[in-house]
This record gives structure tokens, sequence and C-alpha cells, in this order.
């Protein structure tokens, strides 16, 4: 089986990533952790490229296939062999991060961004999806909390940096993918604690799972 968590910035997701595994493994069940970019060595190099906030020049394209390629590498490496031993693989950002992030908030040919999704994926979907959401403003203030403190490194800034409008993008392009598919999707309410948050993932993942016995 295969989750993914999804949301703008400050939604919260690392944190109920851990919780997620806590539950999984407390149901008997062996699962993966991973995100996107990053999640492999040669990944770790691309999400570096994709991440620094120096690299103000990279054009959307080349923003669209270095994560294309973080993907790839993910898949091979990772999620398809982790699904082939029966794991529940658990991931922070896959695909709609790219339709929402690269396609709604930069603006780049949805068509485009559908034909490289199924050169990529070949027919992967996710069994869930928890569209972690909640709004901009919120979302920022905590991200750029994260980066003040040193909870997040400042040579990942790249998109805190984006103006409002592009996470507004961002959002609105989110809840779009959750409308076009609901029985895929579960909106959580992230503005509320990290608890109840929890209790709302857990709820959603437990149905699928015991819908898929
Ligand atoms: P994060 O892993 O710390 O959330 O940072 C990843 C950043 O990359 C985040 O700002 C969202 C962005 N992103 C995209 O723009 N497109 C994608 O396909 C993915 C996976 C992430």
């Amino acid at each position: 089986m295969l989750i993914t968590l999804e949301g703008i910035e400050g939604s919260g997701k690392s944190t109920q990533m851990r919780r997620i595994a806590h539950h999984l493994n407390g149901r008997g069940l062996a699962c993966t952790l991973t995100r996107e970019p990053g999640d492999t060595p040669i990944g770790k190099k691309i999400r570096a490229v994709l991440l620094d906030p120096a690299n103000k020049e990279l054009v959307p394209m080349a923003e669209l296939f270095l994560y294309a390629a973080d993907r790839a590498q993910h898949l091979g490496e990772r999620v398809i062999p982790a699904l082939r031993r029966g794991e529940v693989v658990v991931c922070d950002r896959f695909f709609d991060a790219t339709t929402a992030y690269q396609g709604y908030a930069r603006g780049l040919d949805l068509s485009i961004i559908t034909k490289i999704h199924g050169m990529v994926l070949e027919g992967l979907r996710p069994d869930l999806t928890l569209l972690l959401d909640l709004p901009v403003d919120v979302g920022l203030a905590r991200a750029r909390g994260a980066l003040a403190s040193g909870d997040r490194c400042e040579s990942e800034s790249r998109f805190e940096e984006e103006a409002l409008a592009f996470h507004e993008r961002v959002r609105s392009g989110y809840l779009s993918l959750a409308k076009a598919e609901p029985e895929r999707f579960c909106i959580v309410d992230a503005t509320s604690t990290p608890d109840e948050v929890t209790q709302a993932i857990i709820g959603a993942i437990d149905a699928r799972l015991d819908a898929s016995l």
C-alpha cells in the first residue's frame, strides 16, 4: 500500500510522518517512510539544487525535470522494492506536489506534467493521499519560524522565499486535485492541534487498511 502526504509549506507533515510510522508498527505492519525530493543518495544531490535559494535562474521546465528525475530514482531504488516486500510505504510528497507547484503555481502546462507522470510512474497511484490543508499565511509563518529557529536550514529555503500568491496557487491547486479524486484524497484540517491531526490521519489510514483486508 502506498500512502502519500501533501500540503503547503508549514502544514506539519514531518511530525505526522513519525506518528504514522508508530501507528503502523503498532498494528504489526512493516513500513518504509520516505520523501521527495531527496530520499536516495542521487536524490539528495538533486534536492540540494532544487531547494538552494541561490539558484534563482532555475527555469520552471528544468525544475520540473529535476523533480521527475528524483522521482524516477526514488521509485526504482526505494518505493517499488518496498512495495514488492509487502510494506506500507508512506511518502512525504509525491507526484501531486509537481502538479500543484510546477503546474498550478509555476504555470507549466498540465498536459506536459501528466505526460511526464505517465512515463515516470508507469501506472503507480497512491492508495491514499492525505492533504494537510491550512491557510497560507499560517503555514508560511510556521515554515519561516522553522528557518529562523534553525529547525530547517537556510540552504533549503528557495520555496519559502516565493511570494504569498505563489503559495495560494499551490494550496488551491491541491484542493482542485482533491476535488477531482475524492476517493483517493482525504483532506485534513491542519489548523487543528497536532494530536487532532494525527487522529484524523490514523482514522483515514485504518479505514483504508481495513477495506483492503
Ligand atoms: P520539503 O521536502 O522540505 O517539503 O521541501 C520540498 C519542496 O519542494 C517544497 O517546497 C515543495 C517542493 N516540491 C515541488 O515543487 N515539486 C515536487 O514535485 C515536490 C516533490 C516538491
